[in-house]
């Protein structure tokens, strides 16, 4: 099966961009493996003409709107995202009416019908930074993520900034008590937290940020065991690139072990991807009106990360 995609990716010159929860498999397969920024920023700067996004499907979506003309395909269209979907676009656009001269920052986690009712779109590589660079008597709305919304909030001293209450079911089920146990277990080791995870989580961590950030900071800290508390593909990076070190995945807090997997990263498997290769399908379109709106703040971010030299 490896092999057999190898070949056809050659053939078709297809790029294949795949997120860090993703199974070691189809990383293994990836021209570039990296967080929702550097796949966004390589979806916009790449020449080939066909991208492969193993991802989900806003991260697909998000591809065809800075490359319009390429084709976009997604070895599976059910690998959704339960963030993107707790913020619905016509309740968000009714939200939005109470806040008429509010700035609209939608984390990258949306759909684009949400990007477009948008100002700015954020990752988790640069929310904070982004919100901070706006001027402090702005008013802002963030949305869907209460918990990113929460952490920025804080990070940037906006306690007024107004938050949709949206989760990811994956971090949401991350718990303080879970946590406690892993570390009577392992005492020496450092805690890693996605800023989606609840509150209690973030405030023990010691390291709070986006995959990418948390992967540096596993590699730069001379500790030799982290506990995990983000979707557990990135441990296989974490352990490609520290060997020596020992990575726990925090289990959710219903289960006393077992790792805390996204069910739609999941989706994409070796077999979904050669399928996907061998029909250049199934593609991820949309309407061009929206696709327009959507690419606006989704632009904007990429500009101000780059001013930010965050990419
Ligand atoms: P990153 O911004 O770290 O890629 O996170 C994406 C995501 O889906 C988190 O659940
Ligand atoms: Fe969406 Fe959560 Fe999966 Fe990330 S981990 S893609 S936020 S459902």
């Amino acid at each position: 099966m490896k092999n057999k995609i190898l070949k056809l990716k050659e053939e078709l010159s297809v790029v294949i961009l795949a997120h860090y929860y993703t199974t070691p498999e189809v990383q293994d397969i990836a021209d570039f493996v990296g967080d929702s920024l550097a796949l966004s920023e390589k979806a916009a700067t790449t020449d080939a003409k066909i991208i492969l996004f193993a991802g989900v499907h806003f991260m697909a979506e998000t591809a065809k709107i800075l490359s319009p003309e390429k084709t976009v395909i997604i070895p599976d269209l059910d690998a959704g995202c339960s963030l993107a979907d707790s913020c619905p676009a016509d309740k968000f656009a009714k939200f939005l009416e109470k806040y008429p001269t509010h700035t609209v920052i939608s984390y990258v986690n949306t759909t684009a019908e949400v990007k477009a009712l948008t100002d700015i779109v954020v990752t988790s590589s640069n929310a904070v930074q982004i919100v901070d660079s706006l001027p402090k008597d702005e008013k802002v709305v963030f949305g869907p993520d209460r918990n990113l919304g929460r952490y920025v909030a804080e990070k940037t001293g906006r306690p007024d900034m107004v938050i949709w209450d949206g989760a990811c079911h994956v971090h949401q089920r991350f718990s303080l008590e879970k946590i406690i146990e892993l570390k009577k277990q392992y005492p020496n080791s450092k805690l890693l937290a996605h800023p989606e995870c609840p509150q209690p989580v973030v405030i023990v961590a010691d390291y709070v940020g986006s995959t990418a950030a948390l992967l540096k900071a596993s590699k730069e800290d001379g500790a030799n065991e982290f506990i995990v508390a983000t979707e557990s593909g990135i441990i296989y990076e974490m352990q490609k690139a520290s060997p020596g070190k020992t990575f726990i995945p925090a289990p959710p807090d219903d289960s006393d072990c077992g790792c805390n997997d996204c069910s739609f990263m999941k989706l994409n498997t070796l077999a979904k991807i050669a399928k996907a290769l061998e029909t250049l399908s199934p593609e991820v379109t949309l309407p061009k009106e929206i696709a327009l709106k959507a690419e606006k703040p989704i632009k904007r971010m990429l500009e101000i990360s780059r001013e930010l030299k965050i990419i």
